[in-house]
């Protein structure tokens, strides 16, 4: 369904993201995990083309959406993908909430424009939608401004408002980020369970390493804007490769007891200015050795899983 190959973003002569490719099912899930600032949204950015809003554009690379290729679409071609065929919720529920507007004529909109419906059968649509993902008294909460809902129940709207136009794609980026930890957990199974029911592929951006586990059947790693390693979640837990994955893996608060504290990873993510040279990674890797300091690594394909990691390259 999506296949993003070599994918390169540049800001004027900065090139915060390069060499990002994976590909995506139906019915499957794709986490996008990493530390704040290695390139998550950018990724999100470019497949939802609404990287220029921030001054950003793609300088290489092809993104390939049911046989369509996006980096070269129109604008107005887009504007039908994004919130039709292509939905993103993001952390901020007031970035597709309007907080004027009612909830209910907020998503009839996004219905009636996406697929033609009448106000009558837009507002049918609506209430089984809000049914559909467990907001109670849909109809009353048709009545209500986002204000007047809580955390947890606007992020549920903004995920409605995300499957209005019954889209192939679901691109969450962070979507729990903001919310308590039992919401998170409520939330992230309600994605899970919606891309069951209605054979959806998701894109799940977070830098929580215990809901990739939970949730996703693929995972791409992010570090200083590139994929380092990609794999099932099978590979990516039990069989790693990449020192900062394994970083990553030790740090999930798992089984902890109180007073026990969490491994961080040493130092502190490059920004897009300094990013390291040779392996972005390896000032912080326990196991640097002298080439890492000086060249990139390369992707290393291995059946079913890429890495990108000198030492790899040594042991094969
Ligand atoms: N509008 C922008 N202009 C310049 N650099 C940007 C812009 N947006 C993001 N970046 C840079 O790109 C890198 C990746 O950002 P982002 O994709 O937002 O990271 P993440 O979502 O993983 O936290 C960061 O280092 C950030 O500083
Ligand atoms: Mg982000």
């Amino acid at each position: 369904m999506l296949d993003v190959k070599n994918l390169a973003v540049a800001f004027g002569d900065i090139e915060p993201l390069s060499s990002v490719s994976f590909s995506l099912k139906r019915g499957e899930i794709l986490g996008i995990v990493g530390e704040s600032g290695s390139g998550k949204s950018l990724t999100a950015l470019s497949i939802i083309g609404l990287l220029h809003l921030q001054g950003g554009r793609i300088t290489r690379g092809q993104i390939t959406f049911e046989g369509q290729e996006l980096t070269q679409l129109a604008e107005k071609d887009y504007r039908k993908l994004r919130g039709g065929r292509i939905g993103l919720i993001t952390q901020n529920p007031m970035t597709s909430l309007d907080p004027l507007q009612k909830i209910g004529s907020q998503l009839d909109s996004v219905i009636k424009l996406h697929l033609g419906f009448s106000q009558a059968q837009a507002r049918e649509r609506t209430v089984e939608l809000l049914d559909s993902l467990r907001i109670p008294d849909a109809a009353l909460i048709c009545e209500r401004y986002p204000h007047q809902m809580s955390g947890g129940m606007k992020q549920r709207i903004v995920i409605a408002m995300a499957l209005a136009a019954d889209p192939d794609l679901l691109i969450a980026d962070e979507p729990t980020t903001a919310l308590d930890v039992t919401v998170q957990a409520q939330i992230i199974m309600l994605l899970k369970k919606l891309v069951k029911e209605r054979d959806l592929a998701l894109i799940l951006i977070t830098h929580d390493m215990s809901v990739v586990a939970q949730t996703c059947d693929k995972v791409v790693v992010m570090y200083a804007g590139r994929a380092i390693e990609q794999g099932s979640v099978q590979y990516i837990f039990h069989g790693a490769q990449h020192p900062y994955t394994q970083a990553l893996i030790k740090c999930i608060p798992h089984g902890l007891s109180k007073g026990q504290k969490l491994t961080g990873i040493r130092g502190t993510v490059p920004t897009v200015k300094n990013y390291p040279k040779g392996c972005a990674f390896h000032p912080r890797c326990d196991r640097a050795i002298a080439i890492c300091s000086q060249q990139q690594p390369a992707l290393i394909a291995a059946s079913d899983a890429v890495v990108a990691c000198h030492l790899v390259g040594e042991s094969a």
